[in-house]
């Protein structure tokens, strides 16, 4: 057996590309197979850059959470569709604010699930739960979401990066009110999606999605800012910046840590989101 094939869990499928492993190693990752490389090279290939969309949406994600826990002052966490394990996961950037922050993750693939479990159960305000976010009902009832979260205080939950894998055909801003409705006033909801800005401008991330298609997942879906907007039902959107009233921009604009020095390329900005709180 090769040291690639040594760690592979129950239920794990190597011959399609899976969007968590796809993931993992545009983020520089090691859970990650041949079909997973190829289908991110392929798609770098079509739209130079595409693989730095997954970097500029950990980046956010990393500064919304420090945001929460450091300013907004929350304290417990449901992240969906939260991947595979990372370098600055979600427990350890708020941990180190708050050390008392409770944390639960929920995804679907089953790689994300067994890494998971291994390094998150075995610390007590950490928790892994394999589900399914596009059914909020199994997930807001599930007994260590009841039993690790308290629902009448205020909750982050996150979509970071998880909608635009959803097909068409859900009733993705009937999902969102249903989630966002179990939340008490205070919460926050923190959501990043794929963008299709139209026209020539979008021709690049349209290009991705067939590359995607090409190798079997279809899985990535840029939609309009319209469409995205609707996944905030009821929401105050937080300002993206100090001369920025709007709060659903281009991750890039989205409170930076600094000054980029260098220019992003186009395909970069194809991902949108804010944080949303719930008054
Ligand atoms: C692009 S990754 C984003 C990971 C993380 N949220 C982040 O922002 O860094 C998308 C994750 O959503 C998970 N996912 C997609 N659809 C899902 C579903 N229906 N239920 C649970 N997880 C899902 C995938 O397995 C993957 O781990």
């Amino acid at each position: 057996m090769s040291d690639e094939q040594s760690w592979i869990p129950p239920r794990v499928d190597v011959t399609v590309p899976s969007v968590a492993r796809c993931y993992d190693f545009a983020l520089g990752g090691k859970d990650n197979f041949d079909v997973d490389r190829a289908a991110v090279a392929a798609a770098n290939a079509v739209a130079p850059e595409a693989s730095e969309l997954a970097k500029v949406n950990r980046s956010w994600h990393i500064r919304a959470t420090r945001f929460l826990a450091e300013h907004a002052g929350i304290t417990q966490y449901l992240d969906l569709g939260a991947g595979l394990p990372t370098a600055e996961n979600t427990h350890e950037v708020v941990r180190r604010i708050n050390g008392s922050a409770h944390v639960v993750y929920v995804d679907n693939d089953p790689a994300a699930a067994a890494h998971g479990r291994v390094l998150l159960d075995d610390h007590h305000l950490t928790r892994y739960v394999e589900g399914d976010l596009t059914e909020p009902d199994e997930i807001l009832d599930h007994p260590v979401v009841l039993g690790h979260l308290d629902f009448t205080r205020p909750i982050a939950l996150y979509q970071s990066a998880t909608m635009h894998h959803q097909p068409d055909d859900l009733d993705l801003p009937g999902i969102m009110r249903r989630y966002v409705d179990a939340l008490p006033a205070g919460s926050y909801v923190v959501l990043s999606h794929f963008w299709d800005p139209g026209g020539e401008a979008g021709a690049p991330v349209r290009r991705i999605r067939e590359s995607m298609l090409a190798h079997g997942l279809d899985a990535d879906h840029f939609r309009s800012r319209e469409q995205i907007e609707r996944l905030f039902p009821g929401l105050e959107l937080v300002p993206s910046g100090p001369n920025s009233a709007d709060g659903l921009v281009p991750l890039l604009d989205w409170w930076p840590d600094g000054p980029l020095l260098t220019e992003p390329g186009p395909v970069q900005r194809c991902i949108i989101g804010a944080v949303g709180v719930k008054r």
